[in-house]
C-alpha cells in the first residue's frame, strides 16, 4: 500500500498549473459515447477515475486511448449496453454512464455504482428522472435493466433536489431524445455547464446549463468534436488550503476564479490575500490564520462540500473558533480522527463540526478514508510540525493528478513511499 510521507512546516511559494476537472471529465467521457464519430478531450487529468471511465468505454465497444493529457474516442462501433458489475462498483460517476448508454442503445444494464465513502449514496433521483424520459427498468440481484420500448421522449421533470449526477443523466439521456425536455431545480455547478457546452459542441441544443432551468432540444444525432476540459476547481481549493496551512503565497495558473468565489471568500476571512487576474489565482497568507464564523456546504454556488475537508485542515491552527455545517452528504468528517491525531481540536455533532485552532498541529501516522478527506490530511500534514505519513494514498490518486510532484515542485518536501 503505497503512502505519502511528508516532512511538514515548509512555507510554499510558486505556481502550479492546474489540472483538468475530474468531475467534468468523467461525464464529458460518458458523452463520448453519444457523439458518433471520433472525439478528442484535451487538459484530461491523468486519474484513477478517468481510466476507470475509459474502461467502461472500452467495454461499450467505445475506441479510447490516452496519452499527454489528450483522450481520443471512436464510438463508431459502441454498440454495447451492459456495464459489468466490476467497472460499476470501482467510481460513483459510473452511473452518469446510464444516461449515455440510453441515448446511444436504447437500453442498459448495469448494477449500483460503488464509491459509499461518504454515507448513503442513492441513485432515486437518477432513476425516477429517467422513467420520466420514457424509460422502464426491472431489477434483478442488483442489477437494473432498462429500456425504452417507445424510444426516449423530452419531459417536464422537476428535481426534488439539484443534484449533480442526476442532472448529468438528464442532459445525456435527453440530449438525442425525440421533443423537448424541461429540467427544472437542476444543478447548477460549473461542471454541468461544462458537459453541455461539450454536448452543444457535438451538435446537442442545451440552454441553460448552470441555471436551476435547463432546456434540452433533443436533435437527431451528435457528432465527434474537439473540446477542453475546465479546470478543476476542488484541486485548485486544495492547493489554496496548502499554502493556508503553510503560511505560503501560491500562484494558480489555468483557474477560474468565479468557480471558487465562495472557497476565496473564506480564506479572505481567515486573513490571506487572494488576488484573481484572469485565469489565476494568487493567494498569499501570512500567518497566524483567523478563525472564520460559520461554512455552510451548499450546492453552487454555495461552499462546495468537496472543500470542506481541506479548508477545515487549514482551519485547525486558525486563531479561535469555526464552525463548518456539512449539508450535502451525511458522513463526510472521516477525516476528523486523523486531525485530531495530530493534534487539532475539532468536535463533530452531527452535520457540525466545531474547530477550536490549536497553535500547530505535529506529523502522526494517517490514514484517508475518502479522496477529500485524504486531500485534507496532505494538507494539514504540510503545515504540521514533524514527519507524518498518509495512506491509503489510492483514494488521493482518484482526484489529484501527481499530487507529491505538484507539491514539491512549490517547495514541499513530500515523497511516496
Ligand atoms: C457530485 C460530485 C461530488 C460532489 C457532489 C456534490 C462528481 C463525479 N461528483 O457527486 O464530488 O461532492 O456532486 O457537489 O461530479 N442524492 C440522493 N439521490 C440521488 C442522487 C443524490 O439522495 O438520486 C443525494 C446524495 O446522497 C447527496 C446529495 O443528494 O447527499 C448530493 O448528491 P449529488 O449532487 O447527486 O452528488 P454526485 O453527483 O454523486
Amino acid at each position: 500500500m503505497q503512502r505519502l510521507i511528508i516532512n511538514g512546516g515548509k512555507r510554499l511559494c510558486g505556481e502550479i498549473k492546474v489540472q483538468g476537472a475530474k468531475n467534468s471529465a468523467l461525464p464529458l467521457l460518458a458523452g463520448c459515447l453519444l457523439a458518433e464519430g471520433k472525439t478528442v478531450l484535451r487538459r484530461c487529468p491523468e486519474l484513477t477515475d478517468v481510466f476507470a471511465a475509459c474502461r467502461i468505454l472500452n467495454e461499450l465497444g467505445c475506441k479510447c486511448s490516452f496519452r499527454g493529457g489528450r483522450v481520443v474516442t471512436d464510438s463508431a462501433d459502441a454498440a454495447g449496453w451492459r456495464i459489468s458489475e466490476e467497472l460499476m462498483r470501482e467510481m460513483r460517476s459510473s452511473i452518469v454512464f446510464l444516461g449515455a448508454v440510453l441515448g446511444r442503445t436504447g437500453k442498459c444494464e448495469l448494477s449500483y455504482p460503488g464509491g459509499c465513502e461518504l454515507g448513503p449514496r442513492p441513485i432515486d433521483m437518477h432513476l425516477a428522472a429517467l422513467k420520466q424520459l420514457g424509460v422502464r427498468m426491472t431489477e434483478e440481484h442488483g442489477r437494473i435493466s432498462c429500456s425504452c420500448p417507445r424510444g426516449l421522449k423530452g419531459a417536464v421533470i422537476d428535481l426534488p433536489f439539484p443534484s449533480v449526477g442526476a442532472t448529468e443523466n438528464v442532459m445525456l439521456a435527453a440530449a438525442c431524445a425525440s421533443g423537448e425536455t424541461l429540467l427544472r431545480n437542476a444543478a447548477r455547478e460549473p461542471e454541468i455547464k461544462d458537459l453541455a457546452d461539450f454536448l452543444n459542441c457535438c451538435g446537442a441544443d442545451i440552454k441553460g446549463a448552470g441555471c436551476s432551468t435547463i432546456r434540452i432540444r433533443g436533435v437527431k444525432k451528435l457528432h465527434g468534436c474537439e473540446y477542453e476540459v475546465m479546470p478543476d476547481r476542488i484541486a485548485a481549493a486544495t492547493y489554496m488550503a496548502a499554502a493556508a496551512a503553510t503560511g505560503g503565497e501560491l500562484g494558480l495558473l489555468g483557474v477560474r476564479c468565479e468557480d471558487v468565489r465562495a472557497v476565496t471568500a473564506v480564506f479572505e476571512e481567515m486573513g490571506a490575500g487572494v488576488y484573481c487576474p484572469e485565469g489565476r489565482i494568487f493567494i498569499s497568507c501570512s500567518r497566524p490564520l483567523r478563525a472564520v464564523r460559520v461554512i455552510r456546504t451548499m450546492p453552487y454556488p454555495g461552499f462546495p462540500t468537496d472543500a470542506q475537508a481541506v479548508v477545515m485542515a487549514a482551519l485547525a491552527t486558525a486563531q479561535g473558533s469555526s464552525m463548518i455545517v456539512e449539508n450535502i452528504f451525511e458522513s463526510r468528517y472521516c477525516h476528523v480522527d486523523e486531525l485530531v491525531r495530530m493534534g487539532a481540536d475539532i468536535k463533530v455533532s452531527g452535520r457540525t463540526a466545531v474547530i477550536q485552532g490549536v497553535k500547530k498541529l505535529c506529523g502522526a501516522s494517517l490514514r484517508a478514508h475518502d479522496l477529500r478527506g485524504g486531500a485534507a490530511l496532505a494538507v494539514a500534514a504540510l503545515g504540521a510540525e514533524g514527519t507524518s505519513s498518509v495512506g491509503n494514498v489510492h483514494f488521493i490518486d482518484r482526484g489529484y493528478e501527481q499530487i507529491e510532484r505538484v507539491l514539491e515542485s512549490v517547495g514541499a518536501d513530500i515523497r511516496r513511499r
